[in-house]
């Protein structure tokens, strides 16, 4: 960090924020393997809470690859950059008092954790889909697991780069035996047990 730099702190603060909006901010942090169900959870949630009112909004890996991060490749070190740059824009958004829902396979314990350690106590809430790959590539929306299996995509997570499972995540939900409305009732209801809305 330069040494003339120095934080100025913001006028307004993040509890007058969630006074203001009348719930608190977090980041709902979805992960899991591809076609796990991360964009399509990550969207519900974030529409059922804009139709209650609260303050969210969606980062999804795909979107952030083709601006913020299009100059990173899924090598190990640049998905540690790419997590961890948008660990800090969660965090820009929790702080502006909003609701964030992301959508990263985030397959690293270790990424994981140094975004989970930029939030304070109870911000950060890791939401692990669980799905058997074969349901995952069964379902294969996006025509991935076919390219990868053909040998097309270097370093496709469960193929042949690692998934490392979180091992104590807020929220555990097995999407091949939940439908996507219980899942979206079950993440609601924790966020008003927390307090958070
Ligand atoms: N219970 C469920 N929860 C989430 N997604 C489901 C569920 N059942 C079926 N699906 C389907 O699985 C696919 C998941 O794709 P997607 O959300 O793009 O996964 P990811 O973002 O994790 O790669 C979608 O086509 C979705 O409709
Ligand atoms: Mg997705």
């Amino acid at each position: 960090m330069g040494k003339n730099i120095t934080w100025h702190q913001s006028t307004v603060t993040k509890m007058d924020r969630h006074t203001l909006n009348g719930h608190k901010s977090c980041v709902l942090w979805f992960t899991g393997l591809s076609g796990s169900g991360k964009s399509t959870l990550a969207n519900a949630v974030d529409h059922a809470l804009f139709m209650r009112g609260i303050r969210s909004y969606v980062l999804d890996g795909d979107n952030i690859r083709h601006g913020l991060n299009r100059d990173l490749s899924f090598r190990k070190e640049d998905r540690k950059e790419n997590i961890r740059r948008i660990g800090e824009v969660a965090k820009l958004f929790v702080d502006s008092g909003q609701i964030i829902s992301s959508a990263f396979i985030s397959p690293y314990l270790a990424d994981r954790e140094l975004v989970r350690n930029m939030f304070a106590e109870g911000e950060f809430i890791e939401i692990y889909l669980h799905c058997p790959i074969e349901v995952c590539e069964s379902r294969d929306p996006k025509g991935l697991y076919k390219k990868a299996r053909k040998g097309e995509i270097a370093e496709f997570t469960g193929i042949t780069s690692p998934y490392e499972k979180p091992d104590q995540p807020e929220i555990f939900i097995e999407t091949n035996k939940m439908t996507i409305e219980q899942s979206v009732s079950d993440i609601l209801a924790y966020l008003k047990e927390r307090k958070i809305l």
